[in-house]
């Protein structure tokens, strides 16, 4: 009798037992599930077609809608008084250097530059030194417009912050954002992107179960590869900033320019980290050092793995659809080539090391 009601008892704690178990089990198991279907949603809208962005550009432009997002007579900003820094001066790139650490740092990275490489530089830089300062990533996927994009940014700026995604250009009406990106030669970023989307990278991210018949050369020759440039990434959320032969989107890009801190090469790493380095000296203290220390395994790890050279004829033809972003990127080059002269005069002036 004792025993019988002993285990009656007992089995009601393991009955309260259990359902405490099967609540925490539920809340569990829909958390999983809920970040499974985030993850599925995200990879079907990261999913490229031969065209690569120009995909997710354009499911951007139709699911807004809104035009009124892109009100191109909207002041644009800067940190930086760009005119003031040109000035009859061999040493302006001293004003654009900005010393402390209170700033929060945009970098809407155009895919396959090296974007991941910079991040992830910053990443380790910023926890090694227990730095005020945190690597965010701008989940572009739930951002695809201007004033949310703003709001993000807005909400993420506590102290010195980086923050990475594939967004496009949204102006900030406030000195602390510093915007950064890097661009590279617009053929060649246009088949790594391509070959990265057909069959990811040795850091398996994307990886897919193609077939290895795509190559490059097929695809521009059967009109599946059009390439349309990366000019809407400095131009914005404008409808004719993915028009890939107007103008426009051209002289709004280079306008753009001067909200930039600066624009890298992704052709001159070393140089691009260094520049980045020197313009913000004490965010990105080390950077140079670290970027250097894991330079082979960072490469190893983001380099796309399948790639056939193309033909020259589809060079040509490639070339023929980016007319405007060559223009934009040989601006860059320039203004890139301009700056580190003047940060290494600097430099010599200032009787210091380059740093190494
Ligand atoms: C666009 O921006 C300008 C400058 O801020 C402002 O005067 C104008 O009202 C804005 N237009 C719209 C449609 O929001
Ligand atoms: C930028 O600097 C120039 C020259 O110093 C000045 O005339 C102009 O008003 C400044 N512009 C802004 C937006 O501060
Ligand atoms: C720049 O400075 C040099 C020498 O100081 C001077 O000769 C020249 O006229 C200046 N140019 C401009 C555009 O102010
Ligand atoms: C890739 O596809 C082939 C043919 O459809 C199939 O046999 C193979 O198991 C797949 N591999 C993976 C990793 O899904
Ligand atoms: C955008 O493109 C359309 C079509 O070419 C043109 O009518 C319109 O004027 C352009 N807008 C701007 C701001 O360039
Ligand atoms: C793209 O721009 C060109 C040159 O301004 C224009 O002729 C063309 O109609 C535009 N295309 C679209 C789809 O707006
Ligand atoms: C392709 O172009 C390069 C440089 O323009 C040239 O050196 C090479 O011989 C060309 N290849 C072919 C197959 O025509």
């Amino acid at each position: 009798m004792l025993d019988w009601r002993h285990g009656w008892i007992l089995s009601m704690g393991s009955l309260k037992t259990l359902f405490v178990c099967l609540v925490v089990f539920t809340v569990f198991s829909l958390a999983f599930i809920m970040t499974a279907l985030r993850n599925n949603s995200m990879a079907r809208i990261f999913k490229h077609n031969d065209k690569g962005i120009y995909k997710l550009l354009h499911l951007k432009h139709s699911t807004i809608g809104n035009k009124e997002n892109t009100n191109i007579s909207a002041p644009v900003t800067s940190s930086l008084n760009v005119s003031s820094i040109h000035s009859n001066d061999s040493l302006w790139c001293r004003k654009k250097i900005l010393k402390g650490l209170d700033y929060v740092v945009i970098y809407n990275a155009v895919p396959k530059t090296g974007s991941r490489t910079i991040s992830s530089v910053a990443r380790v830089l910023f926890n090694h030194h227990k730095r005020k300062g945190r690597s965010l990533f701008i989940p572009y996927t739930l951002y695809r417009d201007e004033p949310r994009l703003r709001l993000y940014y807005k909400k993420n700026s506590a102290g010195s912050t980086l923050m990475r995604g594939h967004s496009l250009y949204t102006p900030m009406l406030d000195r602390k954002y510093v915007y950064i990106n890097m661009i590279r030669d617009p053929v060649e970023r246009y088949i790594s992107h391509l070959y990265y989307s057909w069959y990811g990278d040795s850091n398996n991210m994307n990886k897919k179960n193609e077939t290895k018949k795509n190559n490059i050369d097929n695809c521009v020759k059967e009109g599946r590869c059009i390439p349309t440039g990366y000019l809407p990434f400095f131009c914005g959320f404008h409808p004719n900033c993915s028009n890939a032969t107007d103008r426009w989107a051209l002289e709004k890009s280079v306008t753009n320019l001067d909200n930039y801190l600066f624009v890298g090469l992704t052709e001159k790493m070393d140089d691009t980290i260094m520049v980045l380095q020197q313009l913000m000296p004490d965010l990105f203290k080390g950077l140079f050092r670290e970027y250097k220390r894991k330079a082979a395994s960072l490469k190893k790890s983001y380099s796309t793995i399948v790639k056939q050279p193309p033909s020259n004829k589809t060079i040509a033809k490639l070339k023929e659809n980016m007319v405007l972003t060559y223009e934009f990127y040989d601006i860059v080059k320039e203004r890139f080539s301009e700056l580190k002269e003047c940060l290494m005069q600097r430099n010599t002036r200032d009787q210091r090391v380059y740093p190494g």
